[in-house]
């Protein structure tokens, strides 16, 4: 007979867990693997909340297996390390992202691209190797192969920088990929909330002129004088809209829901660049016309790999980028994403695990 979830391995672990498609959050108690000879365990600070936790919870994509603790922008400090483990050490700062394991050998592994690995393995919601659900960062430690942990920057704050290990580097990499880091280049971000707010920061350390493109008029003030947009759209007026048509030379969609990409490409001028990111439940409607004639490009992009996501560290460090947070206590969370469901948060919730996390 298969074993529990808290039999399964020798390490003890507590979390908070969606049981079914409510998506509402509890205690669960389960297990980690003990630390390989690879493997450095990490007992978890802080976990950011990105909007791919509410999707999953709530098997918006249809393919959640509960219990399912979610998490994936993990900061934390390294407990144990196994005897081969030559990047850490006990007391390290460390991150974990999106995946934790993927074959090593296929031509995406090879190109430091594991992101895009065919057996990539994701921080919860997975199998791992061994044939054990992966479990998240909504909990206490997390035993992973010491390739997929980032070295975290002693100058970047643990809790604001938590969110830069998924919304950070999923911004990051199209815009270095995509070739959107021209100065002087005009950038729309599609989408004011965890994602969206960082791809401004990013976008500004480029030396990008930034415009956000939003539902909600009322984080205009804050979009232009916190955050550092040079301007705001407000996607309902379409004054504003129309007079912006054929301004921008990049995009990046970082809407969580189903929308209309038409207004989007207007916006971009010839051979102007859609990069989407956000995933909604449903697939968009793509008008080809406005394509064809502008001679634009409609691209996607999924976070990035173990390198790139250690590069995108090290940039927000030297540039002072971090998210703007609001910290909440493990109990706060199904109030959490309740508002992260309605846009309601500036701009990313970060749990304080180990100050709220208690049996
Ligand atoms: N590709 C990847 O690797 C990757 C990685 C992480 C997350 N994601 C996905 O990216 C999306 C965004 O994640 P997030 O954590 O940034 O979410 P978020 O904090 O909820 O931000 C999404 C923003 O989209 C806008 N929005 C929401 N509903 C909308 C609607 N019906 N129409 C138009 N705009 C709407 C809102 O901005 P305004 O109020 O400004 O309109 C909202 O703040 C999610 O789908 C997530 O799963 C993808
Ligand atoms: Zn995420
Ligand atoms: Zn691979």
């Amino acid at each position: 007979m298969a074993k529990s979830p808290e039999e399964e391995h020798p390490q003890k672990a507590f979390g908070w867990a969606a049981k079914d498609s409510s998506g509402l959050l509890s205690p669960f108690h389960f297990s980690r693997r003990e630390t390989g000879d690879g493997d450095v365990t990490i007992k978890i600070l802080y976990c950011g909340v990105c909007h791919s936790d509410l999707h999953n919870v709530k098997n918006e994509w249809g393919f959640t297996m509960y219990p399912v603790v979610p998490g994936h922008e993990i900061v934390g400090t390294v407990t144990k390390t196994g005897k081969n483990v030559k990047k850490f050490k006990v007391g390290d700062r460390v991150g974990v992202g999106v995946l934790v394991d993927s074959c090593k050998r296929c031509e995406s592994c090879q190109q430091d691209l594991e992101n895009y690995c065919p057996q990539m393995i994701l921080t919860y919601n997975s199998y791992s190797q061994d044939g054990t659900k992966t479990y998240g960062g909504y909990s206490d430690i997390v035993v992973v192969d010491e390739h997929y942990v980032l070295r975290f920057p002693e100058n970047l704050p643990p809790a604001a920088g938590a969110p830069l290990l998924c919304a950070g580097i999923t911004v990051y990499s199209p815009m270095k990929y995509y070739g959107m880091t021209e100065p002087g280049k005009h950038l729309g971000v599609a989408g004011l909330g965890g994602l969206g707010h960082v791809a401004v920061k990013i976008g500004k350390a480029f030396g990008l002129k930034v415009t956000v493109i939003s539902t909600s008029p009322k984080k205009e003030e804050e979009a232009v004088n916190r955050l550092g947009a040079d301007s705001f759209l407000v996607s309902s007026d379409p004054a504003k809209m129309k007079a912006a048509i054929n301004t921008m030379d990049y995009i990046i969609d970082t809407v969580s829901a189903v929308h209309p990409l038409a207004p989007l490409i207007s916006l971009l001028k010839l051979n102007g660049k859609l990069i989407t990111v956000g995933l909604p439940e449903k697939p968009l409607e793509l008008p080809i016309f406005p394509l064809v004639l502008g001679r634009k490009l409609v691209g996607g992009s999924d976070v990035g790999g173990i390198k790139e996501t250690q590069e995108m560290l090290d940039f927000c460090a030297k540039h002072g980028i971090t998210a703007d947070i609001e910290l909440i206590k493990m109990g706060d969370i199904n109030t959490a994403m309740e508002r992260l469901a309605k846009s309601d948060v500036k701009y990313r919730f970060v749990i304080d695990v180990a100050n709220s996390l208690s049996q």
